[in-house]
């Protein structure tokens, strides 16, 4: 029950503006933290280590093959992607370098869920989506 309030606490708050991106992840990051928090309470900050190892983690696609995130956003969030299905071009998904990122959060929240469930077959946990954002803030620069 006391997940599902600040669910709603935060999508009344969150559905009010279309700020700017970084400022929406971080927010995003705050919210999740709060969440895996209440969760688990042991979860305290987000982990931008464990988010870099979520990112570079193979694991099996519900189509049965090997993929990380990165297989398709390349290892750094701050390059230009490459779809392995299709080939096509994915934008950066790092913030400071992606300024559309992360700027409608009702359509962050929707596409993260659906993402998480076609690549991993179910959605990413709170603590996941909390590490996953804190690592994508830091990528800076392109590698390439
Ligand atoms: C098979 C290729 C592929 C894999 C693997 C993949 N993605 Fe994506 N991702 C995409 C495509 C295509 C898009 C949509 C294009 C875009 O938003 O630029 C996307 C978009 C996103 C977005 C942006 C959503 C938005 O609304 O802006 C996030 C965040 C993301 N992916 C995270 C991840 C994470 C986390 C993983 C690993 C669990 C992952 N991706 C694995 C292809 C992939």
């Amino acid at each position: 029950m006391k997940i599902k309030t600040i669910i709603a606490t935060f999508g009344v708050l969150f559905s009010v503006h279309a700020m700017a991106d970084v400022t929406n992840a971080e927010k995003l990051v705050y919210k999740y933290t709060n969440i895996a928090h209440s969760a688990n309470s042991m979860y305290e900050a987000p982990s931008i280590t464990d988010g870099k190892i979520f990112f570079n983690r193979k694991f099996k696609t519900p189509s049965g093959k090997e993929a990380a995130c990165a297989s398709c956003h390349t290892n750094n969030p701050a390059n230009v992607g490459k779809n392995i299905v299709t080939n096509k071009e994915i934008p950066p998904l790092a913030p400071r370098v992606n300024t559309k990122r992360f700027t409608d959060l009702d359509k962050v929240e929707e596409e993260f869920t659906k993402h998480c469930n076609d690549i991993l077959g179910a959605d990413c946990s709170p603590s996941e989506k909390a590490n996953f954002i804190a690592y994508l803030l830091t990528e800076t620069k392109p590698s390439k």
